[in-house]
């Protein structure tokens, strides 16, 4: 039997099969971040398409760290009961599913945050982004804080687990990235001071979500910007993760847009993280879940069965394809998404949606 197809378990979360179905911010929660019946209908079409775990959109832990208008919270108590409806119709599928928590940090729309951006320094992501303003040491811990109760919730809701967002040039990336961390206190510096805020949170969320509840993470492992984090710094903190009480870690990087690489058309295109994580096979004894650029059945068997990776992760093509891990079970080689990068939210539209109308590539060969 192909690997794919087979159990297995992240601590206490129990997968079916190895197709994970990455986070991807669906922009269909309502202002308050509550999640929107299309949003429940979303997971449980993924559910019924055979992924072994889904893991919702990025959820904002506090609003200074909303990305925009749309994106899911679960900031307050109030969201637990919104969201518990969406738990019970993903488990009534069938399905399990975890949720990832995040904070945006300089990456936020600052229309969604109505305050300024917070960064761990005062450096822009880009020339024409504002100026973030430099976390105290008061809002640090009251960050951490804030991802800790945000893991409870996630917890009271009904979730298989807990994900939280280290990459892709968020408040935590931030951190951990000497580009965009030039701290000089206990937060910056060397490469173990950059990671003492992820290695906090680690710690607050497990305190509050208790040791038998899978906490999992994104990490980005690599920037591709000038002084950031190198492929070695990422399998260096990967290294460090199962002190830091993970149960399993994903591994992505880039910043913002960079993680969702374009015109993957061809096998050897795909898996664009794969170097990261066959040297973080030797680093730690954690399941690794690999993202990027994954396409086809026969590239993420042989990933699987190298060792490099114990899950994979799709996003792009589980918007064109949701049943794609049962129509590989009955026989499709390849998913049909072109990697056109089409499918974020329109201005002024809600929801993500796959707008390639071209052929359907699924029998080419590569
Ligand atoms: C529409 C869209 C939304 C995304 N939202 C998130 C998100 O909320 N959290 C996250 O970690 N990654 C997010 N990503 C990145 C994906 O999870 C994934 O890492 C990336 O797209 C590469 O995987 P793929 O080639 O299978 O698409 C998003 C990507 C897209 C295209």
């Amino acid at each position: 039997m192909s690997k794919l197809y087979e159990p297995i378990s992240v601590g206490s979360l129990e997968m079916g099969n190895r197709f994970v179905r990455s986070a991807t911010a669906e922009s269909l929660s309502d202002g308050e971040g509550r999640p929107l019946l299309e949003l429940s209908k979303t997971y449980c079409a993924l559910a019924e398409g055979g992924v072994g775990l889904i893991i919702t959109g990025h959820a904002y832990v506090a609003g200074s760290g909303r990305c925009r208008v749309g994106m899911s919270g679960m900031h307050d108590e109030s969201l637990i009961s919104p969201w518990q409806n969406v738990t019970a119709a993903v488990h009534e599928a069938g399905g399990k599913i975890a949720m990832q928590i995040n904070h945006g940090g300089r990456q936020c729309d600052p229309a969604a945050v109505g305050g300024p951006l917070l960064a761990p320094s005062p450096i822009s992501l880009n020339a024409d982004a504002p100026r973030p303003v430099e976390l105290n040491e008061r809002d640090i811990v009251g960050l951490i804080r804030a991802f800790a109760d945000a893991a409870g919730r996630v917890r009271e809701a009904g979730f298989d687990a807990v994900q939280i967002h280290g990459a892709h040039g968020y408040l935590i990336n931030t951190f951990n990235s000497p580009a965009s961390n030039w701290r000089r206190d206990a937060w910056g510096g060397s490469l173990s001071r950059r990671l003492r805020f992820l290695e906090e949170v680690a710690a607050a969320v497990r305190d509050v979500v208790g040791t038998d509840y899978p906490v999992l993470i994104k990490l980005g492992a690599v920037d591709f910007v000038r002084n950031g984090l190198t492929e070695n710094d990422g399998v260096e903190i990967i290294r460090h993760l199962a002190d830091m009480g993970f149960d399993a870690v994903e591994i992505s990087g880039g910043i913002g847009q960079g993680s969702t690489r374009a015109g993957i058309l061809r096998s050897d295109q795909e898996g664009y993280f794969l170097p990261i994580a066959r040297k973080a096979r030797y680093a730690t004894d954690l399941p690794i879940i690999l993202v990027g650029g994954l396409r086809s059945r026969e590239r993420m068997e042989q990933i699987l069965d190298e060792g490099s990776a114990d899950m994979v992760s799709l996003c792009r093509p589980l918007i064109r394809e949701p049943d794609l891990p049962n129509r590989m079970r009955d026989g499709q080689e390849r998913a049909t998404c072109i990697s056109c990068n089409q499918c974020r939210p329109r201005e002024g539209e809600l929801g993500i949606s796959c707008h390639y109308r071209g052929p359907d590539t699924s029998g080419e060969s590569d």
